[in-house]
């Protein structure tokens, strides 16, 4: 694609990657993604800012070929989707200097061998005049690395953002048109990358308020013109309470589990508790990532296998572990044929999660009637949790 006028010699540039299915080899992609840079000319200097993943190199390359002069390529974030071109456009423009923060030219010259002299470090709140345009550059740690940070073009009130409000959305339109669609999107895109620093998000999201914000431009996805659409999205994934929710990843071999997620599901919902389901072997892990953003309780089910948790069950609560969602709650189900340690393992998977153990239900075999009762009383503790806890 051309660059794409967003405003007065301010363009979109980069590449959409209608292809990809898989991001950083671990997250689904079911529409592709984009790796957005953008081009800034001030009256005196013009800027890149940011560039995009290597493969997609060429096609920045070639919207760079009407450019004579690039004087600062900015770079928010030093994870290759974002800087891996800097390398190239810097043979394009040999005079131009790296602008970053402190730890991201550590780590821009770890990761792309480049050389100490190019860089110029900016602190937090630290401008940068191009003549009629001025960049404000912003320190905004963990979105998505501990290095990155946001820029504020203050004449055109546009906030680029990199990975910060990023959605993983192929598609030919520039700024956002569906906002529903771009919901979903971004909130798989938080739920995946930046939930497990939701801490730290709610303080770059103060740090934002007091700017005047017509535009976000992240580093993926479409172009907000409505700030406020994408912002109150955040503060609620991030600032809101739990939901009366029950996130319930299972597997199953034999049915037996299965059985008894069934009957818990059927208990859960007639007690007036929501229920998300997700069979581990056939889901998609970014489903499962977005309802963990708002769930309270937290039910894993797992037949024992090989003295443990199944792998795919495992699995699920080591992401659900490293994604640190606000759940209050969590308990396992399963059925086993003779003996092992499922629950111990599970138990010593979560560090991360502050959360309150419920009786875990285990069945030998074929689940009984004393298992389907021991679902029940779990339903009922659970929406008595939710209760005491406003939840509900
Ligand atoms: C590959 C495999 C390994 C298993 N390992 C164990 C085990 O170590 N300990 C145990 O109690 N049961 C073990 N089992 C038995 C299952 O836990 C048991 O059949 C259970 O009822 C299966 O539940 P499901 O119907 O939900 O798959 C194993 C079963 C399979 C197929
Ligand atoms: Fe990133
Ligand atoms: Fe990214």
């Amino acid at each position: 694609m051309k660059p794409r006028k967003i405003k007065d010699r301010i363009y979109w540039m980069g590449s959409v990657d209608w292809d990809s299915r898989l991001f950083d080899s671990r997250i689904p992609l079911p529409v592709g993604t984009s790796y957005n840079a953008y081009l800034i000319e001030g009256s005196e200097k013009t800027v890149l800012l940011d560039t995009v993943d290597p493969p997609m190199a060429d096609e920045l390359m070639s919207q760079l070929e009407g450019v004579s002069r690039i004087d600062y390529v900015v770079s928010q974030h030093a994870e290759q989707d974002h800087s891996g071109t800097i390398p190239l456009v810097l043979e394009k423009y040999p005079d131009a200097k790296v602008i970053s923060t402190p730890k991201a030219k550590g780590m821009l010259i770890d990761l792309l061998k480049l050389s100490d002299e190019i860089f110029i470090t900016v602190d937090d709140g630290e401008t940068l005049s191009l003549g009629d345009k001025t960049l404000k550059f912003i320190h905004a740690p963990w979105v998505h690395w501990p290095e990155t940070m946001v820029t504020y073009l203050e004449e055109d009130k546009i906030l680029f953002s990199c990975d910060f409000f990023g959605s993983h959305i192929a598609t030919t339109d520039l700024f956002v048109t569906d906002e529903g669609r771009v919901y979903e999107a971004a909130k798989r895109y938080y739920a995946e990358i930046l939930m497990p620093f939701r801490g730290v998000i709610k303080k770059n999201l103060e740090k934002l308020a007091p700017y005047d914000l017509e535009i976000i431009a992240p580093g993926h996805g479409q172009v907000f013109s409505n700030p406020k659409f994408i912002l109150d999205a955040y503060r609620d994934w991030t600032l809101g309470a739990p939901r009366n929710t029950v996130v319930l990843p299972y597997v199953s071999m034999h049915k037996s589990t299965k059985l008894m997620v069934e009957h818990l599901v059927a208990a859960l919902v007639e007690k007036g508790v929501r229920v998300e389901l997700f069979n581990l072997a056939v889901t998609d892990i970014g489903k499962l990532a977005m309802a963990l953003i708002d769930a309270a309780t937290i039910v894993v089910g797992t037949p024992t296998v090989l003295a443990g948790p199944h792998p795919y069950a495992a699995y699920g609560t080591f992401l659900a572990n490293a994604l640190r969602p606000k759940a209050k709650f969590i308990s396992i189900i399963g059925s086993y044929g003779w003996g092992g340690k499922t629950v111990e393992t599970l138990a010593g998977m979560i560090p991360n999660l502050k959360v309150e153990i419920i009786e875990p239900v285990l069945c030998k075999g074929v689940p009984s009637e004393d298992t389907f009762n021991a679902l029940d009383d779990l339903a009922v503790a659970i929406a008595q949790k939710h209760k005491e806890n406003n939840f509900i």
